[in-house]
């Protein structure tokens, strides 16, 4: 491979600032990556560039050429990224036969190198060009799915200050479902991995170790899968301290656990806690760091004085995104689209207020917008195009989804019976004496600690929100998606005979 760049990614390594890597050659072609993460799209910091030079144009037809193409996106496993293809010629005809890579390959031909070339604004012309090509909702970081780092990865900046400011400190970052945390211990470890030898950081999802065995047999195959033999000869708790005492050695570091998905963990620990024991004395004596994350189980403990795992981490209470990070994380990328919004201030609150601040909801709202856009050509929304999300199922299933899994059985049976209560609820507050009114008539009397309890629960999965003595109900759409979707009367019936 030669030390030849194509001109359009000599301009913006050169001449921007851009970090442009040389990849390798394949079936003839030159592939580098360049980092435009800072664009806040979907385009990461290895968008990979193919550059067709004037020969190979002349080689076969334009077919053979995308077949070609589709050779080397497969050859590099680059089927799931945006793919720009710098093309030493004419590219139009070629754009024609793009047919499967129609999402994902954009194509800039001479002329268009040369306009990107002579712009005064080369990022603006560029991105143009990107956003002509591929469906804006699918250059959009918005991502509903899974969790999001690096370029997708918004807000959380005093969370992520906290953790790394502290390394002598254990953290359990603590939330509801689909709130961000397993985000933002992936974003956490993209960082330490960009700053350090990335050999110390370690990862793990726990949600599949149901034993101290699984979770030790674990640690050792990711640091030194050479010494998994020995796990049988010897007893953990002689083996497993002096191993993480030697791998800290050996890395000259501490070493740095990102531990996702704890709670199946503290549930099977709960009686004997040997390995949270352990983990608790690697930690005192130097040689790691943890940063936990959990949900209901591992927020229990936080709260139970006996418990070994209360003052083995400092809590990070992960909620909702501020207004202004919600404000970030709809405006920017719709800015870098081209997306005009008109009355911004309007629509963002709206978002916000609707969503309730989740970030996975925002996300959601967001796509669905620009999926419209798409659909119809347009690059404006205003106020009234949020409307018509209130009549997506997608949107509306989400929103149900999320209340499901945030919520036990009584939790539900709370929101359901004050649904049937109140025809109207959006903006009224109530009391718990109203709430333990609506119960009673539905056929439940609580004890007074559970229903503090499950309003504690409601209000930190977003769904209600207090003010002084009274609570309301935080998004007037989820409550009327609800009413709407679903019989109240029928659901409270069921988890009443499931059991609360
Ligand atoms: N920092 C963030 N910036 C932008 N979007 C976010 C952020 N954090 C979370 N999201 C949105 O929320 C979704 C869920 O995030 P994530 O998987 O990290 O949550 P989680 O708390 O680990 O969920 P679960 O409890 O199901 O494991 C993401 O797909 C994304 O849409
Ligand atoms: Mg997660």
């Amino acid at each position: 491979m030669s030390n030849e760049l194509p001109d359009l990614l000599r301009l913006f390594s050169e001449e921007l600032g851009y970090k442009v890597r040389r990849i390798k050659s394949v079936l003839g072609y030159d592939v580098f990556s360049i980092d435009l993460s800072s664009w806040k799209l979907r385009l990461t910091s290895s968008t990979p560039v193919i550059w067709v030079k004037r020969d190979d144009l002349e080689s076969g037809s334009p077919r053979h050429m995308m077949d070609s193409i589709a050779d080397v996106i497969r050859e590099l496993n680059l089927s799931r990224k945006i793919v720009l293809v710098t093309v030493d010629g004419d590219a139009l005809t070629h754009y024609r036969t793009r047919t499967h890579l129609v999402h994902s390959l954009v194509l800039i031909g001479a002329e268009e190198q040369k306009r990107v070339l002579s712009s005064r604004r080369p990022t603006g012309e560029l991105l143009d060009i990107i956003s002509g090509q591929i469906p804006i909702a699918n250059l959009s970081p918005y991502e509903t799915r899974a969790p999001v780092t690096g370029s997708r990865f918004f807000g959380r900046e005093y969370e992520i200050t906290r953790i790394l400011s502290n390394p002598d400190t254990n953290h359990a970052v603590l939330g509801i479902r689909r709130i961000g945390k397993t985000s933002l211990l992936r974003e956490i470890e993209r960082i330490l991995k960009e700053e350090q030898d990335p050999a110390h950081v370690v990862y793990l999802e726990c949600s599949d170790l149901l034993s101290s065995d699984d979770y030790i047999r674990e640690v050792v195959r990711k640091l030194n899968p050479r010494e998994l033999p020995r796990l049988h000869m010897q007893k953990y708790v002689f083996f497993f301290p002096d191993f993480l005492e030697r791998m800290s050695r050996a890395h000259k570091n501490k070493l740095i656990f990102l531990l996702d998905e704890i709670d199946n963990l503290v549930i099977v620990q709960r009686g004997d806690w040997d390995l949270i024991r352990m983990l608790r004395a690697s930690a005192n004596k130097g040689a790691c760091q943890y940063i936990m994350a959990g949900f209901r189980e591992a927020m229990r403990e936080q709260y139970m004085l006996d418990s070994p795992f209360y003052n083995f981490a400092q809590e990070i209470r992960l909620s909702e995104f501020t207004r202004q990070q919600a404000r970030e994380l709809i405006t920017i990328p719709m800015e870098n689209l081209r997306v005009r919004i008109r009355n911004k201030d309007e629509v963002v609150n709206r978002i916000f207020e609707e969503t309730a601040g989740h970030p996975n909801l925002i996300q959601y709202y967001c796509l669905i917008l620009l999926r419209r856009l798409d659909q119809m050509g347009e690059r404006e929304i205003t106020p009234d195009s949020l409307i018509d999300v209130y009549s997506d199922e997608g949107f509306k299933s989400h929103l149900l989804t999320s209340f499901m899994q945030n919520t036990e059985n009584r939790e539900k049976a709370l929101v359901y019976a004050i649904l049937q209560c109140c025809e109207d609820i959006s903006g009224q507050g109530f009391t718990q004496e109203f709430i333990d009114d609506s119960l009673r008539s539905g056929g439940i009397a609580l004890p007074q600690d559970d229903i503090d309890e499950a309003c504690n629960v409601l209000l930190l999965a977003g769904v209600l929100r207090r003010k002084n003595q009274e609570f309301y109900f935080t998004s007037p759409v989820f409550t009327r998606v609800l009413q709407q979707t679903y019989d109240l009367n029928y659901l409270f019936r069921k988890v009443m005979d499931e059991g609360i």
